[in-house]
C-alpha cells in the first residue's frame, strides 16, 4: 500500500452504525448479541461449533470428536459422515424452496438461465452419473476449466456429489498454468467448455486443455468433458474427449449423495505464494461447508428473499465459497454473471442489479476503483434500490472508494461489508456483521466469532493499539486449510513456523500486516511477503520472475509491484538480459507476451524495465526494497551501503 493511503487510513475516524432499519431484521442484531456469541465462542470453540454443526447442517452420521488438533494439522467433526452437494439440494427439496431459484444466471451475450433447486438437483445428479460412467471414483481428483457458466456450479457440485475432489483452474490462467495444477493434482478427468465469452471476445478453453494435454503433458488425464457455450470450432480427440450434453442426455438423474467422511479432501485451489510453485490449498468437507454457510449467513446477512450477487469468478476461493456453496447450504438464490464491465458495455453491472432486482451485492476494491473511473453517470441512470448491503473483498479499501460505494451505489442506506480472508482461511474471518458492528471506512472491524485474531510481533507478542505487526489467528477454525496437497512440510514452514509456537499457542501467520485500533477494529494494510495483488489477483513475484526466466533472452529477473490507480498494484519487472541480446520495445512485448504465455494474462506486467545489473547485498541477495521504490519513483529508502556495487541503483535510475 502506498505512503499516501497508509496516510489517509491512519487518520480515518468516520464511524457508521448499523441502519436501525436494516439492524431489526438482521441475522445478528446488535453489538450486544455479536458480543455474546464472540465471547462464548472464545471461551469454548469447540462446544460453538459443534451446535452450529448440529443446528445448520445435515449429517447422515454424527461425529464422535469434534476437534483433533495436532498441530498444525487440525480434523474438525471427526467420525461425522457429511455431503456437501446433499446440503446444497437435497435438503431444501423437502421444503418450499424446492422450486425457488437457486441459481439465476445471465451471460454475457445476454442469455439466461435460472435453475430452481430441483432442477440444480437433476442436472447435478446425471452429471454425478456422467463422471462415474467415466470412471470417476471416490478420490480421484477432477480439473474444473470453464467460463462462468451454470455447468461450473454444477461441476462442482456433482463431484463433491460423489466425493471427487475438484481443482478449479480459473478459465483466466494459460495452458502452461493449467498443466502445472492439473499434473500436481494428478487429475484424471477434465471439465471445460468449448469457449467463454469474455469482453467481447471468445477465450479458446478447449484449445487451451488440448495445449495442456499435447505430448502425454499431464498423463493422469484419461477424459475430457466437453461443454459446448460459444460454438467455436474445437477438435475433439475420439475416446478422451466427451460432449457434456450428449452424455448428459444419457444420464439417470438418480444419484444418491455419498456419504463422505467430514475430513475427506473437498477441493484442492492453487493459490500464489513465496516460491516459484504455486501451492495446492487442500479443503476438507465438514468444516468447510459449515464455516461458508454460517460466514455468509451472518455477515452478508442473507436471507431468504434475498437475491445475491458475488461477482467473483468461481476459479477462485470466494467463488468457491461465496458463489456456489455458501449460498446454496443456505438455500439461497445465488446469481452468477458471465459478463465483465467491457467498452461495449461499461454499465452491465447495474443493469444486471435493476433486471434483477439485487439485494446483496458482494464485489472487490479494484473493481469499485474502476466504477469510479467509469463515472457516476452508469450507476445513477438505473434503479439500485434493490440494493440492502454491499460487501468488499480481496484488498484493503481505500477509504474514498469504500466512501463511493456506500454514497453512490448503496444511496448512503446500505451497510459495507469489508470481508478479510485469504484461499486458506476458506470463509471470512474479520468482518463486520452488518446488524451489529459499526463501520469504518478501510477496516474490516473485528474477527467473526469463534476467530480468535490478533496483532503480534515475531515472537507472538501481541503489539499496542494502533502499532503495526503481523496477522495471525491464534486458534484452529472449522474451514482452515489443513495442507498444501502433497507437501506437509511447506504447510508447516509457510504457515506454522514464521512465528514460533509459545507453550503449546500455535500462531497461524496470515502473510498481512495489520494494526488494531483503540477500538478493537482491524486494518489490515497488506501482504508483508513477496506476494502481489493485482486487479484482486494473487500473484507470486517468483511466479513471474520464474517465468520471465524461462525465456532464452532473461539473465536474471525481479518483479515487485508498482501502486495502480486501479488495479492496486501492478506488475513491475526488472529484467538482466543474457549477452547476445539487445533491450528495446520488441523484446519487452515478447517478454510480456512470454509471461502471459507461461501464466496468463492476468500477470502480464505492466512494465518491464531492462538494468545492467540489480540492487544485491554482499551476499547476493536482491534488495527488492530499492526496486520498489525505484518502480514507484520515490526516493530510497534505506542504507544503501550494504550492496555490493553502488553505481547500479544509478544506472536503474536512469533507466527510466
Ligand atoms: O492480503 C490479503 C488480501 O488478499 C489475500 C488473500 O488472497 P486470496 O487467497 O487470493 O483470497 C482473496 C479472496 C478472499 C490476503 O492475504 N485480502 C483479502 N481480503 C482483504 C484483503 N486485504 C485487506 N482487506 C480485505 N478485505
Amino acid at each position: 500500500m502506498s505512503q499516501s493511503t497508509i496516510e489517509s487510513i491512519l487518520q480515518e475516524k468516520r464511524l457508521f452504525d448499523p441502519p436501525t432499519e436494516f439492524a431489526k431484521s438482521a441475522r445478528i442484531k446488535s453489538m450486544a448479541e455479536y458480543q455474546q456469541l464472540y465471547d462464548r465462542a472464545a471461551a469454548d470453540p469447540q462446544a460453538f461449533w459443534a451446535e452450529l454443526a448440529a443446528q445448520e447442517l445435515h449429517w447422515f452420521k454424527p461425529w464422535d470428536t469434534v476437534l483433533d488438533w495436532r498441530p498444525p494439522f487440525a480434523k474438525w467433526f471427526v467420525g461425522g459422515k457429511i455431503n456437501l452437494s446433499y446440503n446444497c439440494l437435497d435438503r431444501h427439496l423437502t421444503t418450499w424452496r424446492r422450486n425457488k431459484a437457486a441459481l439465476i444466471w445471465e451471460g454475457e451475450p445476454g442469455d439466461t438461465r435460472t435453475l430452481t433447486y430441483a432442477q440444480l438437483h437433476r442436472e447435478v445428479c446425471q452429471i454425478a452419473n456422467v463422471l462415474k460412467d467415466l470412471g470417476v471414483k471416490k478420490g480421484d481428483r477432477v480439473g474444473i476449466y470453464m467460463p462462468m457458466i451454470p455447468e461450473a456450479a454444477i461441476a462442482m457440485l456433482a463431484c463433491a456429489r460423489i466425493g471427487a475432489p475438484h481443482t478449479v483452474v480459473f478459465g483466466g490462467f494459460s495452458a502452461e498454468a493449467l498443466r502445472d495444477r492439473l499434473v500436481d493434482a494428478q487429475a484424471k478427468l477434465v471439465i471445460t467448455a468449448d469457449g467463454g465469452f469474455r469482453k467481447d471476445k471468445t477465450v479458446p478453453l478447449k484449445e487451451a486443455v488440448d495445449q495442456a494435454l499435447v505430448n502425454n503433458g499431464a498423463p493422469s488425464v484419461e477424459n475430457v468433458l466437453v461443454v459446448e457455450r460459444t460454438r467455436q470450432t474445437i477438435h475433439m480427440e475420439p475416446g478422451r474427449d466427451h460432449w457434456w450434453h450428449a452424455r448428459q442426455a444419457e444420464a439417470s438423474a438418480d444419484c444418491p449423495a455419498e456419504p463422505m467422511d467430514s475430513e475427506d479432501m473437498l477441493f484442492i485451489l492453487y493459490t500464489s505464494g513465496t516460491t516459484g510453485k504455486p501451492k495446492g490449498v487442500v479443503h476438507t468437507t465438514g468444516g468447510y461447508n459449515l464455516y461458508a454457510h454460517i460466514t455468509l449467513k451472518w455477515a452478508l446477512d442473507i436471507q431468504d428473499t434475498d437475491v445475491y450477487w458475488c461477482t467473483a469468478d468461481v476459479g477462485w476461493i470466494t467463488g468457491h465459497s461465496y458463489i456456489v456453496y455458501g449460498p446454496l447450504s443456505n438455500g439461497a438464490t445465488s446469481l452468477m454473471y458471465e459478463g465483465a464491465p467491457r467498452p461495449s458495455n461499461p454499465g452491465c453491472f447495474w443493469d444486471v442489479v435493476e433486471k434483477y432486482g439485487v439485494n446483496i451485492f458482494y464485489t472487490a476494491p479494484t473493481a469499485i476503483r474502476a466504477f469510479i473511473k467509469m463515472g457516476e453517470h452508469l450507476p445513477k441512470a438505473r434503479d439500485l434500490s434493490s440494493l440492502r448491503l454491499l460487501g468488499t473483498v480481496g484488498e484493503p479499501i481505500n477509504p474514498e472508494a469504500w466512501m463511493w460505494y456506500h454514497e453512490v451505489i448503496g444511496g448512503g442506506r446500505c451497510p459495507i461489508v469489508d470481508t478479510w480472508w485469504q484461499t486458506e482461511t476458506g470463509g471470512f474471518m474479520i468482518t463486520p456483521l452488518p446488524g451489529a458492528i459499526a463501520t469504518k471506512p478501510g477496516s474490516a472491524t473485528r474477527p467473526f466469532p469463534g476467530i480468535l485474531a490478533d496483532v503480534v510481533d515475531l515472537d507472538g507478542n501481541s503489539v499496542a493499539d494502533n502499532e503495526g505487526g503481523y496477522l495471525v489467528i491464534k486458534h484452529p477454525w472449522p474451514s482452515m486449510m489443513r495442507t498444501v496437497y502433497g507437501d506437509d512440510d511447506r504447510f508447516r514452514r509457510t504457515y506454522w513456523e514464521h512465528i514460533p509456537p509459545q507453550e503449546g499457542q500455535y500462531f497461524y501467520f496470515a502473510g498481512d500486516g495489520a494494526r488494531r485500533d483503540e477500538d478493537g477494529y482491524f486494518w489490515v494494510m497488506g501482504r508483508i511477503d513477496d506476494v502481489l495483488t493485482v486487479a484482486g489477483h494473487r500473484l507470486g513475484t517468483m511466479e513471474i520472475e520464474s517465468a520471465l526466466v524461462s525465456h532464452p533472452a532473461v539473465a536474471e529477473a525481479a518483479v515487485v509491484g508498482r501502486k495502480d490507480e486501479v488495479k492496486g498494484e501492478d506488475v513491475f519487472a526488472f529484467v538482466t538480459l543474457e549477452g547476445s541480446y539487445t533491450p528495446n520495445t520488441e523484446l519487452k512485448e515478447a517478454l510480456k507476451q512470454h509471461v502471459v504465455k507461461e501464466i496468463g494474462a492476468l500477470a502480464r506486467p505492466g512494465e518491464i524495465r531492462f538494468a545492467d545489473a540489480l540492487p544485491k547485498t554482499r551476499s547476493g541477495k536482491i534488495i527488492r526494497r530499492f526496486l520498489r521504490n525505484l518502480a514507484s519513483g520515490e526516493e530510497l529508502v534505506g542504507d544503501a551501503s550494504t550492496m555490493e556495487d553502488q553505481s547500479v541503483l544509478e544506472k536503474l535510475r536512469e533507466g527510466a
